[in-house]
């Protein structure tokens, strides 16, 4: 077949896509023959890896059975089965799942059942409706998710057609907003929450959403437990709501069911996606502290909220399969255990000048180039450096995810490795040689322009 599939309205009308035609463990295979590591499980999603026979079954299975009933009048097994899990394994109290189909829907979700919450409890008008939220963060393209999310690029042209939202400094030990000699910078880019809530007024903050691992827009950057032990201080304190976005970091991506354990603190609500059903099934939700369920349990009763394919039977289904997947094959621990071998061998890229910061948890891994690495300075944005090394690890068969912006919005260039769980010794071998081949055909075109 040749020429553009014009009928796709894809996101780079001058892109060649590959098509891909059979996915297999960690590898893709396009319709040339081509094959592809995944480096980076689609965008981290792909956890389980592809062609889980499992997983297949139990979608077949639900397809033959019931693909899809209704949730505003019905519910089915997949749908119980699948919350039970999660809830089982969830932090103390985390216990009931709201679901939607993509992670721009459930932090949609969030938010509003964040406002819904205290007009619950506080009476139909409360005031409490603002969300604050974090530079350099993401939680989606939806108008919702993008107002609060703090990636600048792709905020920019939407601009007037977000609702308010107010954003704090990022918790980043690479590049720490008070300057490298800050003392306690952690616990000030926390404290920038009791400032911002003061100067909006608590009675009118509703909740703060943050990633415990920054993906996307700064590339695996982790917060520290003083961090977000300070922050839920701080909500407590205010009477908002913590919500942490586990879109991309949860269902043991960073070598824990969900990252936010690794700081030893509890959200009120967690926001799920990708790991859910490891690509195999559009699915996400809300994981809904005890507190807040009860709440409504005892007052209307009512969320008022939802879309057609919440808790999709089809869906349900793959996650619940994924999930049990995940634990016959303790999936979590070999994400830990692999994940520490993965990052060791990556800190070997610190040898070349292009890279500044290696850094990650589990099975997510960024790597930031800069071009002094003394100053940390980042490279101009005009010779994409994320995008060129990309492409050039695609050219050697390996995909990796590129992103920019971790600095100041725009400055930052970074690539996410973070491959399926399944990954074995040799396919890390063959993941890091491509990218080590990627640097050092990238860097010459670098340092030539700054000399
Ligand atoms: C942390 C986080 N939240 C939300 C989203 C939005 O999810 P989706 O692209 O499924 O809408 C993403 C996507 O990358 C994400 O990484």
């Amino acid at each position: 077949m040749s020429g553009a599939p014009e009928a796709v309205f894809t996101r780079d009308l001058r892109r060649h896509y590959p098509r891909i035609t059979r996915g297999e463990g960690v590898y893709l295979y396009d319709d040339e023959g081509k094959r592809y590591l995944d480096g980076c499980s689609g965008a981290l999603v792909a956890n389980v890896g592809m062609g889980v026979p499992s997983v297949v079954e139990a979608i077949a299975a639900q397809a033959k059975s019931c693909a899809f009933a209704h949730m505003s009048v019905f519910l089915t097994e997949p749908a119980i089965r699948l919350a039970e899990h999660i809830g089982s394994r969830a932090p103390a109290g985390l216990r009931h799942v709201y679901y939607a189909t993509g992670g721009s829907e459930a932090v949609e979700t969030a938010l509003k059942l964040s406002r819904a919450y205290f007009m619950e409890r506080d009476g139909a008008p409360s005031p409490k409706s603002l969300v604050i939220s974090r530079w350099h963060g993401w939680h989606g393209n939806t108008l919702g998710a993008l107002s609060v999310s703090g990636h600048v690029p792709r905020r920019r042209p939407y601009g007037l057609m977000l609702p308010p939202a107010v954003h704090i400094e990022p918790c980043n030990a690479y590049r720490q907003p008070y300057g490298p000699e800050a003392a306690d910078w952690d616990l000030r880019a926390a404290n920038a929450l009791e400032a911002a809530i003061l100067c909006e007024g608590p009675e009118r903050v509703a909740a703060f959403i943050a990633e415990p691992v920054v993906g996307a827009a700064a590339g695996a950057v982790a917060g520290t437990t003083r961090y977000f032990q300070r922050i839920r201080e701080i909500c407590d304190r205010y009477d908002v709501l913590f919500i942490a976005d586990e879109v991309m970091a949860g269902f043991g991506r960073t070598g824990r069911y969900f990252s936010i354990e690794h700081f030893d603190t509890i959200p009120d609500l967690i926001v799920l996606g990708k790991g859910m059903a490891a690509g195999y099934a559009p699915m996400a939700g809300v994981l809904v502290h005890d507190r807040i369920y009860d709440l409504f349990a005892e007052k209307s009763g009512r969320f008022v909220h939802g879309h057609t394919y919440n808790g999709h039977a089809i869906a349900c289904a793959a996650g619940y399969a994924v999930q049990e997947y995940m634990e016959e094959h303790r999936l979590v621990e070999r994400a830990a255990v692999t994940g520490a071998d993965l990052g060791r061998r990556l800190q070997a890229l610190r040898k070349h000048e292009l890279v500044g910061d290696v850094r990650g948890l589990g099975m997510m891994w960024g790597i930031e180039f800069v071009v002094d690495r003394a100053a940390k300075t980042p490279p101009p944005r005009r010779l994409d450096v994320s995008g060129r090394v990309t492409n050039e690890a695609m050219k050697r068969g390996v995909i990796v995810y590129p992103g920019a912006g971790g600095v100041d919005g725009v400055l930052g260039d970074h690539i996410l490795v973070g491959p399926p769980f399944v990954i074995k010794d040799g396919e890390i071998d063959e993941l890091i040689g491509a990218v080590d081949e990627a640097i050092v055909a990238v860097a010459p075109a670098v340092f030539a322009t700054r000399a």
